[in-house]
């Protein structure tokens, strides 16, 4: 704190280094006692986030990329961008703000509230790890315009942080543009953020899931357990896939799809382009819960490096697999739990997505849907105009 409260000019080498090192802001150092959630991302989730969306951008970004990181605490994201980039972080905490602008001079640290920012379709990726459970409470007429995952009563705007995150995540990112983002695991089958599921599948193709344990955020002080979800912000030129469920073999749940269709008589609705979700469980986040490393063979290297070579285009697709459901509902993100109630309970699972999605290679409209390159057609043609 005594660095922080100096004069700009006078903060040394030596005084930044030290707070690279040790600031966590209060999450972690007093548990619970700070409301605005600031729990700090380990470096090496948010490194691993930032490659994995290098790869998914074909090995590299392109220059002058605009990245959005709209909750940064101490900008633990922000170390991982490439230098050429064009990097707003945003925070609501004065300290933490201070800190992120002194550890990435290069970045735009902007200091105040995220749902005032007001950029809307600019940003290629936004990536973070937002706040969770923090009640969103502000005046209606300051928000730059509608959010579906607030509820206005009596001029304020209210709701949970990280629905409401998540959907200034949408707004924010141009079309064809990637969202990567550290979410409570509820995020895939809470009633709570119904909502905000609803609002992914409507504006975005899934890309992947990656869950993360209960010992990743151990050195802050909560176990709480997380997944990355990465999404893809869909081009308005892309067509939707109307899907109807149907029961083959071994009471898996693979689907009908038809190109047309009432919408209200289809069980689910997504966009052509859509992939199979990558999805993955990681067991070991390189320490556990005490802190003490897992570094079996002395490398470093930890289960989120071994899978970030899957992020490249070829590989995502023989990674996938959309008909082998693993426990644990958070990859259930896109999926809208269908009319049927008793489906559910029927399948014994929630409705995977990954059970849902086009299965291995069929065809629509010609283009093969276990293929990543469709996405990145829709994209190319609508950004040059073609359709
Ligand atoms: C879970 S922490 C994560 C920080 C950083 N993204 C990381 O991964 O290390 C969430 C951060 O969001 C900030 N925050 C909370 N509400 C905010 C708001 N409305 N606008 C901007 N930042 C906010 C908190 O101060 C905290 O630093």
């Amino acid at each position: 704190m005594a660095i922080i409260g100096k004069d700009r000019a006078d903060i040394t080498e030596e005084d930044v280094e030290f707070l690279r090192a040790n600031y966590t802001s209060a999450g972690g150092l007093i548990p619970n006692a700070y409301s605005g959630g600031a729990f700090f991302t380990p470096t090496h989730v948010a490194r691993f986030i930032v490659e994995a969306l290098r790869g998914l951008s074909g090995g590299s970004f392109a220059e002058g990329a605009r990245f959005l990181e709209p909750s940064c605490g101490s900008g633990v994201f922000l170390e991982h961008l490439p230098e050429d980039g064009e990097v707003t972080a945003l925070e609501l905490d004065e300290t933490s703000a201070k800190v992120a602008s002194l550890l990435y001079p290069a970045a735009n640290v902007i200091l105040g509230d995220a749902f005032l920012h007001d950029r809307r379709d600019y940003y290629e990726y936004v990536i973070g790890n937002p706040p969770y459970g923090v009640p969103i409470d502000i005046a209606a007429d300051e928000l730059p315009d509608g959010f579906a995952t607030l509820t206005t009563a009596k001029g304020r705007a209210k709701g949970k942080s990280e629905s409401a995150f998540i959907e200034l995540a949408i707004k924010a990112t141009k079309p064809g543009g990637y969202i990567a983002f550290v979410l409570p695991k509820g995020i895939g089958y809470n009633s709570q953020a119904a909502k905000v599921r609803d609002l992914i599948r409507e504006t975005c193709w899934h890309v992947a899931s990656v869950e993360l344990p209960g010992t990743t955020f151990a050195h802050v002080g909560t176990t709480i357990s997380t997944d990355i979800h990465i999404l893809r912000k869909v081009t308005p030129n892309a067509r939707k896939v109307y899907v109807k469920y149907g029961q083959r073999g071994n009471g898996r749940f693979p689907v009908d799809i038809v190109e047309q269709m009432d919408e209200s008589a289809a069980d689910t609705v997504w966009y052509e382009g859509q992939p199979p979700v990558f999805h993955v469980a990681i067991t070991d986040i390189g320490y556990d819960k005490d802190g003490k490393s897992t570094d079996k063979y002395g490398d470093g290297l930890t289960q989120l490096d071994e899978i970030l070579e899957a992020f490249t285009d070829t590989l995502v697709r023989e990674n996938c697999d959309p008909i082998a459901p693993v426990n644990g509902a958070s990859h259930a993100l896109n999926v809208k739990v269908p009319p049927h109630e008793d489906w559910r309970v029927k399948a014994g699972l929630y409705a995977y997505w990954n059970v849902l999605t086009l299965g291995r290679g069929e065809e629509i409209n010609g283009e093969s849907s276990f293929d990543f390159d469709w996405q990145d057609l829709i994209v190319t043609q609508y950004n040059e105009g073609r359709r």
